[in-house]
């Protein structure tokens, strides 16, 4: 199943390090090349002579080899590897990996890496529960990692609680469970449109709204994820997700993503139109910073063209278009209606009066009508697997 998959064995400063043997031999006896990279810590936990013998490859942990002058290419490993395996992970690492922090050879190849990576965190529980452990996760989550929830059960510190490393055996499932996936949107192009727009008012002021982006960013991740070609045409916001197959595509203004959406949607399978879009902009930009005066100011606003209106009048037959609805009151009613009025496909409904959906958010819980008012309901949930659900509507539909 796993013959000549490339898989690099990240190994961090745990004492579940041990573990990691185990893994590569279950790797390797699946057929898998294992190249093992550990950070300096972790050599204190698990010696890389066992590593070594166990993967049939030298391991590497400095930037250079000093024995033959070799230097230890991260940006070599990030073309090789097939998929990142880092387990254990340690809480250090996943904090290094969450900010951009690259002072070892493992964390390099992280920020080089082409490839999936798939994390195994192991700490004891209080470290795991910590509010900057788990605002790392969700970072590292937003940005495509898949993340093998540590079990419940006796830790290393003799507590009990939940921070022990996935075993061999299931760490061994999920990566195989990873390259069985069909890719099922191999060869399609996909439209997103993601975050706000800023309407400017003068040279230091604008219009605009709370949207993230991250319902947006998280259906770009999980669509090139599963094969896509992905254009990303994104408004003003932080966390862009980084992905071979994702094209970034920053605006600012309304105006600048119609441009930009009635373009590419030219060649696009599927449009999804997730990013909050003014619905008035002032009808002039002042040149200069408008100055205070008088008791009160008046801004003239004039509508903005809509995106998805526009791609639901070019659609062709073959072509999906879907909306989103974030909306606070007569919710069905209301996304019914745009469902009807853009042409559109599928609307993802979100409600305000939900907890936890809507801007700013990492979870979302939403209901999704097709053309034939066939409604779907779902749970709250973390906004991957609220993407995750939205391309199985979509791929049911092509
Ligand atoms: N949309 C768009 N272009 C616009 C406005 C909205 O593409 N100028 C898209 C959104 O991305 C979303 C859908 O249309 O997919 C519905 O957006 P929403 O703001 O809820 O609807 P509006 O039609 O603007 O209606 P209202 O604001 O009155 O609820």
């Amino acid at each position: 199943m796993l013959k000549d998959k490339k898989i690099l064995l990240g190994i961090t400063g745990s004492i579940a390090a041990y573990k990691a043997a185990t893994l590569t031999r279950l790797l390797v006896k699946e057929g898998a090349k294992v190249k093992v990279v550990m950070t300096p810590l972790a050599k204190e936990f698990i010696t890389p002579v066992t590593m070594a013998t166990l993967s049939n490859n030298p391991v590497m942990s400095d930037f250079f080899s000093y024995d033959d002058g070799d230097w230890h290419s991260h940006v070599a490993l990030g073309v090789w590897a097939d998929l990142f395996l880092i387990a254990p992970a340690s809480a250090n690492t996943m904090a290094k990996m969450a900010t951009g922090v690259c002072d070892n050879l493992l964390l390099t190849t992280y920020l080089s890496m082409r490839c999936q990576v798939m994390l195994a965190p192991a700490m004891d529980m209080d470290m795991y529960a910590h509010p900057a452990t788990q605002g790392n996760l969700s970072i590292l989550k937003s940005r495509g990692n898949i993340i093998l929830e540590p079990s419940s059960g006796e830790l290393a510190s003799g507590l009990s609680g939940k921070g022990r490393m996935e075993e061999p055996e299931e760490i061994l499932e999920a990566v195989k469970k990873h390259f069985s996936k069909k890719k099922s949107l191999d060869g399609k192009k996909i439209l997103i449109t993601a975050g706000p727009t800023y309407e400017p008012i003068d040279p230091v002021r604008f219009i605009g709204n709370y949207s993230s982006g991250k319902m947006g960013f998280a259906i770009a991740i999980k669509s090139a994820e599963m094969g896509a070609q992905v254009d990303l045409i994104c408004g003003p916001a932080s966390g862009l997700p980084t992905h071979p197959l994702i094209k970034i595509h920053q605006v600012k203004t309304a105006g600048e993503m119609f441009a930009a959406a009635v373009k590419l949607f030219k060649k696009s399978d599927v449009a999804v139109m997730a990013a909050a879009v003014a619905d008035f902009t002032p009808e002039k930009v002042a040149p200069e910073k408008i100055k205070r005066k008088g008791d009160e100011m008046i801004i003239k606003l004039v509508p903005t063209k809509d995106i998805a209106a526009e791609l639901g009048k070019a659609k062709t037959k073959k072509q999906v278009l879907v909306g989103f609805a974030l909306e606070s009151q007569d919710e069905m009613k209301n996304a019914v209606k745009k469902l009807k009025s853009k042409n559109l496909d599928l609307i993802v409904l979100n409600s305000l009066r939900d907890k936890g959906a809507g801007f700013g958010f990492d979870t979302n819980k939403i209901t999704v009508i097709d053309k034939d008012n066939k409604i779907c309901n779902f749970e709250l949930k973390h906004k991957n697997e609220v993407a995750a659900d939205i391309l199985d509507k979509i791929i049911e539909i092509l």
